[in-house]
């Protein structure tokens, strides 16, 4: 199987190649390393089937590098985005072009390409507030409180009609916070950052009463992978998560016990109203996760497990987790 990854530099997405890779798929990565690096991917690059990847820096918004890029391939991973939240980092503008835009010019080259199913990446940002918790995927109505919400349910929408339209296979995954090894942004990056340099003092944005549940980048790739072996309709959509959620304080208390740093103070900076981080931070998000379940896949870590390992993988970058080492180790949740 000939599998294009778009943003295949990046987090998600290296560690995605690595396991295509492993499994026996043969990966073209298209990136334009303007948040992905060369070196998350060296790994699979340097590995002993490194002639079944294949690194092509090109940018998604440019038919003639997704054109390119999806020549004899069958499936696409379309993970290119920009990821970040907050609108200082991720303006509305850049929100369309790098989510929605990219989005359409890949989809308008994959709908005449060799390609039949495209996997996309999309997030729990899409329900915004939800009522319900666990949030199951036929939640309505789906109002996303931040900009980047809204591009990516921009993103699901438009998948969802091409391929309805020209006869492919759509699968989208709502994501919830993934952490873990090659991650350069996300709340675990965040605190390790400030711990490093100031141990005894921590800044936590908003009151650290905002609860979320949090994905080992093992399992997200597990899911990923499965949902597409397993995936029947034209388009399913799937929620993936963990199945317990913990607040802020806690993933703080974590990351300090981690680095075994004692007596950390905490001082909380109000980004937005109630006790939010920043505008458009959902304050409790928690998927329900019975659907993709039926695929056979679980989380194999809770929230707190993968909180410890994706620490432990950014102050001990050569650190690999083992389910030994996690139930010795970690398992206190
Ligand atoms: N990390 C999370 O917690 C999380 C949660 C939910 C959903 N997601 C989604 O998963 C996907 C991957 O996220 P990530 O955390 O790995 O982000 P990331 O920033 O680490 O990776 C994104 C990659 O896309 C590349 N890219 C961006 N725009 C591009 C373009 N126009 N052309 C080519 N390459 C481009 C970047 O260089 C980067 O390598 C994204 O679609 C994101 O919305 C992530």
């Amino acid at each position: 199987m000939k599998a294009l990854v778009t943003g295949g530099a990046g987090f998600i997405g290296s560690n995605l190649c690595r396991a295509l890779v492993e499994n026996g798929w043969d990966v073209i990565v298209l990136d334009d390393f303007s948040a992905g690096f060369r070196e998350n991917l060296l790994e699979t690059l340097n590995s002993a089937r490194s002639n079944h990847a294949e690194l092509l820096v090109g940018d998604c918004t440019k038919s003639e590098d997704v054109r390119k890029a999806l020549e004899g391939v069958e499936v696409v991973f379309h993970l290119a985005a920009n990821p970040e939240v907050r609108i200082e980092f991720n303006s509305p503008a850049n929100c369309f072009r790098q989510n929605v835009y990219a989005t359409h010019v890949l989809l308008e080259a994959f709908r005449s390409s060799s390609a039949h199913t495209i996997i996309f990446t999309s997030t729990s940002a899409i329900y915004g507030e939800a009522s319900v918790l666990p949030t199951p995927e036929y939640y309505a109505p789906l109002e996303p409180i931040s900009v980047y919400g809204a591009s990516k349910l921009a993103g699901e929408v438009l998948v969802t009609s091409y391929c309805r339209a020209f006869d492919k296979r759509g699968i989208i995954l709502r994501l919830a916070n993934v952490v873990g090894p090659k991650s350069n942004h996300g709340v675990v990056h965040d605190f390790v950052s400030k711990l490093r340099q100031n141990p005894r003092q921590l800044e936590i944005l908003g009151d650290g009463t905002q609860a979320k549940s949090y994905l080992y980048v093992d399992d997200c790739v597990d899911a990923l992978l499965r949902a597409c072996r397993s995936s029947q309709n034209d388009v399913e959509i799937f929620n993936v998560g963990s199945e317990d959620l913990m607040d802020v304080k806690r993933v703080a208390m974590i990351v300090s016990e981690e680095m075994r740093l004692n007596d950390v103070s905490l001082e909380f900076v109000q980004g937005a109203l109630d006790g939010r981080g920043w505008v458009g931070d959902v304050k409790n998000m928690l998927l329900d996760i019975t659907r993709i379940k039926t695929t056979g896949w679980n989380p194999r870590y809770t929230s707190e497990q993968a909180i410890r390992l994706a620490t432990r993988s950014v102050v001990l970058p050569t650190y690999v987790p083992t389910l030994e080492q996690t139930s010795i180790d970690i398992g206190r949740s």
